[in-house]
């Protein structure tokens, strides 16, 4: 039996999609467990190329039952168009369930979004509705899956909010408003489109676990933007954090047997806020490329050129004291392949002093890294077939990297493909 959480070490868009498909051949259950259609994670197998929003990346295989779950902030639309897509490559969902716990996101809330990006305190937020749908959920006025099979249920809830929400979104200047009646017929049409997949999760995650089964939970972004732990404000509005896989699964913390952090080999984010090692525009274009290949560094979900900056250890090591890391793969080492020096901030001075604790987000903004300069490899990893075959330079810079924050990299990614993978 193994319980693993898969979690991003970074700011997000670590290379946590193409690990979760490679994990879940040997997984039975898949849970995603936190966020919404923010999230893009990226998978390249034998069925294509897919950005995945909301559905868990172990849907590829057709032994492995893949939940969406109660942790999670789910617009319907968005989901159906995503499984239509899914399945017009020739993927069979029958065993894709939703926690009937799991919140439905809806269109008011994508509204609210808009309206508070387009005021002076932005965030640069993806703007799919996630912060208002997750304050909902804290004030209580949302509809979860459940509700769905009384729709007079659904109907007095939203006669008590509707006309509320209306009004802030009028005051805001938003043009869009919205009715009872028209939200009550998309209530209909998810039910009927998507009843069947909704499930219990603790009974079905219990059952999973009472079978010694092997169960992965797939984390969304990473701790930088974790609601608590993370830069706030800058920060998405749950927890991708570890032990946020059992509060969302309804299950004994103490049964997680594995936890890996997925890392990039360099730093990207996607949004406001500090990044200490943030590169200028032309030091980060080479890394970035223009937007034509799939692992180009744009939005997965908003197609925003992605900040760019070296690799921040001071970041990792804070996320593997917040996750405790079992173990953790790193993505994008091939990115590396043609820098004649590569810089690494391995700490943080702050007024002065090396500081050896993860600063505020204000703080943040004041640090000065501390770098390393290394010599790069300058040459291919493509045809590298095991860790040990990489070339000495790209041995040492992983061994810095372990060093420095105590986990061990059991997976180091030289591609965008499945196949790319080295142990
Ligand atoms: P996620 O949000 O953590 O799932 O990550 P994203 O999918 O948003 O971003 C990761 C990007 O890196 C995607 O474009 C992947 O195709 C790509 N990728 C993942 N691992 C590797 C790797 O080892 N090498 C290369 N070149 N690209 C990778
Ligand atoms: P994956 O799962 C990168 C960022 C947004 C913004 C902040 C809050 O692919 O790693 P939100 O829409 O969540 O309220 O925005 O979080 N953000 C992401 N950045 N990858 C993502 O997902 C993101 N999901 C949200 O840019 O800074
Ligand atoms: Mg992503």
């Amino acid at each position: 039996m193994s319980v693993k959480v898969v979690v991003g070490a970074q700011w997000g868009d670590e290379g946590k999609g193409k690990m979760v498909d490679i994990f879940a051949e040997h997984a039975d259950l898949v849970v995603r467990f936190q966020g919404g259609d923010n999230a893009g994670h990226t998978v390249a197998n034998r069925y294509g190329v897919f950005k995945l929003h909301l559905v868990p990346c172990g849907v590829f295989y057709d032994d492995t039952a893949n939940l969406i779950g109660t942790g999670t902030v789910v617009n319907p639309d968005e989901l159906l168009k995503e499984m239509n897509e899914i399945q017009s490559a020739g993927v069979d969902l029958s065993k894709l369930y939703i926690s009937d716990k799991a919140h439905i996101l809806m269109p008011y809330h994508v509204a609210l979004d808009g309206l508070s990006e387009k005021g002076k305190g932005g965030i640069g937020t993806t703007k799919r509705g996630i912060g208002p749908c997750y304050s909902g959920r804290a004030l209580r006025t949302n509809l979860r899956f459940e509700d769905l099979a009384d729709l007079d249920y659904c109907r007095s809830r939203l006669e008590i909010f509707v006309d509320g929400i209306n009004n802030q979104l009028k005051f805001g200047g938003w043009e869009e408003t919205f009715s009872v009646d028209g939200l009550l017929a998309k209530c209909l049409e998810w039910r009927e489109k998507l009843g069947a997949h909704i499930v219990n999760p603790i009974e079905l995650i219990h059952s999973y676990l009472d079978a010694d089964k092997d169960i992965l939970f797939e984390g969304q972004l990473g701790v930088m933007k974790d609601l608590d732990q993370g830069i706030y404000p800058y920060v998405t509005s749950s927890h991708p954090v570890a032990a946020y896989a059992a509060v969302s699964g309804g299950f004994p913390a103490s049964k997680i047997t594995d936890v890996c952090g997925i890392m990039k080999a360099f730093s990207s984010a996607v949004g406001a806020g500090p990044f200490p090692t943030e590169m200028d525009e032309s030091e980060g274009s080479e890394m970035r490329g223009d937007g034509n290949a799939i692992d180009d560094e744009f939005g997965a979900r908003t197609g925003r050129a992605r900040r760019i900056g070296w690799l921040d250890l001071p970041v990792v090591k804070f996320a593997h004291r917040v996750n405790g890391f079992t173990e953790a793969a790193i993505s994008k080492m091939d990115k590396l392949d043609r820098m004649e020096k590569i810089k690494v901030c391995t700490a943080y001075r702050l007024d002065g002093k090396i500081v050896d604790y993860m600063p505020s987000a204000r703080d943040l903004y004041r640090v000065e890294p501390v770098y390393v300069e290394m010599p790069g490899w300058m040459t291919s990893t493509a045809a590298c077939r095991s860790i040990e075959e990489l070339p000495e330079n790209a041995k040492r810079y992983l061994k810095l990297i372990e060093d420095t924050c105590g986990f061990p990299i059991k997976y180091v990614g030289v591609g965008p493909e499945r196949e790319d993978i080295l142990e």
